[in-house]
């Protein structure tokens, strides 16, 4: 009997869509094994926390939610706590968890996901076997545990710890549980080779590794068939897509033409794009393929071309004008949104009136603004010129006001057009109202019956605010200006 059939389980996912679709993977594996989810966190006997260490906020958040956890474990026999994700790819963050938070039974990294259910029976087992009080006879973790291994088990009787290791395969076939029927999130590759001074994602996701072509192919009609209308190809930057293909190497517009040809599927996403490897091939794409949609994040981190060598981002502010130049010929009605990091270090009020300067030249539809984090392991991290909290906060605010200033503006410009909208799911405050998705990745709520969710609908923009659209659906629209003439 498979010891963890039957059991319930919750997943609370931090971070970008990478972790939200290891989720998707986690829940999959573990539905295949008899498992099922549980209506809250606080019913679940297993409780999975998918950490994401991309900012020190996110950290805080981790650990406030292992405090959480250790009243649950203490009030349910038989629970049983795991943790995973980036955090946990780093060493000084394994310790500390080791160390301090003796309630957690299952420490593994981002390489070990398709691993989760035999650690689950690796506990279970070693719960059974072990005999109650005899945890002093098993050597001790301390000893026996060195970071290097990608494999260790023990730890006080009951603890499975694998993380860290890199691995050079990747693991293809495994099963996910989505969270929307009608759209998915397909990784096309894995990792990243960019070492951006600030980011932690090279050390916590290893280094870039494609998917075979074929599998992504084969993977995406299988969804198609399955009734996914829309997907969203995965990659922390998907320009550099290195296919080996049965014929020879795919680059990532290689790709994504292929995926135009699938038939059934409506609409092509991806993200995240780098400036330095988009290429004139994939903006051509842009014009050429009906169901790329119109929308691309361009992440561009600073206006500064200093500040961006400081970054090792390999472009310069001018470049990353002429791109957009250039997608917005190719694609008038292209939307564009972005990242912008706020007070890396070194960064002067002329550089960051430079960012203010592109933002404004720009015209983002959105933006994610950060305020720089420092990273422990990071070149930047180290580098003595850090900006005081205060200022970072002070231009955070005078950008996030030109940003939404912008963005309201834009929105507003659609009142009165007609747009085409993938129902995502009805308002958690309304159920008579109904989100979805313009081509351009703009959010619209409209009044509407649940029954269309996962359909396209055609939906007239009635109102613009600052990060969404409000509507009616387009024959209620005109059936009551028909009624009214
Ligand atoms: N691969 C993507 C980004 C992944 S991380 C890309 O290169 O565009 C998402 C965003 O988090 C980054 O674009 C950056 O703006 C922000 N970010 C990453 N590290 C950060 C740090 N140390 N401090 C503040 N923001 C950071
Ligand atoms: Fe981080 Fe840069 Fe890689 Fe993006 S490209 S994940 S910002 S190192
Ligand atoms: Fe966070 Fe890891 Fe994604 S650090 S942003 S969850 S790749």
């Amino acid at each position: 009997m498979d010891p963890i059939n039957g059991k319930t389980y919750h997943i609370t996912t931090f971070g970008c869509q990478m972790n939200e679709h290891d989720s998707e993977v986690m829940a999959g594996l573990l539905s295949e094994a008899g498992c099922q989810p549980a209506a809250s966190r606080d019913d679940a006997d297993i409780v999975i926390i998918n950490t994401c260490s991309v900012r020190e906020n996110a950290d805080k958040r981790f650990f406030g939610t292992l405090g959480q956890l250790k009243k649950q474990k203490a009030l349910r026999p038989g629970f049983i706590a795991c943790v995973c994700g980036c955090m946990l790819q780093q060493e000084h963050v394994i310790t500390a968890v080791r160390q301090k938070y003796p309630w957690v039974d299952v420490i593994f990294g981002t390489h070990n996901i398709d691993e989760l259910p035999d650690m689950l029976r690796q506990l279970e087992e070693n719960r059974e076997d072990a005999p109650l009080g005899n945890e002093d006879l098993i050597p001790d973790a301390e000893e026996s545990y060195t970071l290097a291994k990608h494999s260790i088990r023990s730890a006080r009787n009951t603890r499975v710890i694998r993380t860290l290791e890199d691995r050079e395969d990747i693991v293809e076939g495994l099963p996910a549980k989505r969270l929307f029927p009608h759209k998915a999130f397909v990784n096309i590759m894995f990792g990243c080779n960019n070492f951006c001074t600030y980011c932690i994602v090279p050390y916590t996701r290893g280094r870039e590794k494609s998917r075979r072509p074929e599998d992504i192919l084969a993977e995406v009609r299988d969804l198609v068939a399955e009734g996914v209308k829309e997907v969203t190809l995965l990659g922390q930057n998907v320009n550099s897509y290195r296919g080996e293909g049965e014929a020879g190497p795919w680059d990532f517009t290689d790709l994504v033409c292929a995926l135009n040809d699938v038939e059934g599927l409506e609409r092509i996403r991806f993200m995240t794009s780098h400036p330095k490897d988009l290429s004139d091939k994939l903006i051509d794409a842009f014009g050429r393929l009906d169901k790329l949609c119109p929308y691309i994040h361009l992440p561009v981190q600073s206006g500064s071309s200093r500040i961006l060598r400081k970054m090792n981002r390999r472009y310069t502010s001018e470049h990353y004008r002429e791109l957009v130049r250039k997608l917005r010929q190719m694609v008038p009605e292209i939307t564009i949104s972005t990242d912008i990091i706020v007070g890396f270090p070194g960064e002067t009020e002329e550089d960051f009136q430079e960012t203010l300067d592109l933002a404004r030249e720009i015209e983002y539809d959105s933006a994610f603004t950060f305020l720089y984090s420092k990273r422990t392991g990071t070149p930047a991290a180290e580098d003595p010129d850090q900006i005081p909290e205060e200022d970072k906060h002070r231009r955070f605010d005078r950008l996030v006001e030109v940003m939404n200033a912008i963005s309201a503006e834009k929105n507003a410009a659609y009142v009165g057009t007609r747009q085409r909208v993938l129902v995502d799911g009805a308002s958690k405050k309304d159920p008579g109202v109904l989100t979805g998705r313009t081509p351009g990745f703009k959010l619209v709520d409209f009044p509407g019956d649940q029954k269309l969710i996962g359909t396209f609908v055609d939906v007239i923009i009635t109102e613009g605010k600052t990060f969404s659209l409000t509507g009616v659906l387009a024959e209620e629209e005109s059936a009551s200006k028909g009624g009214v003439s």
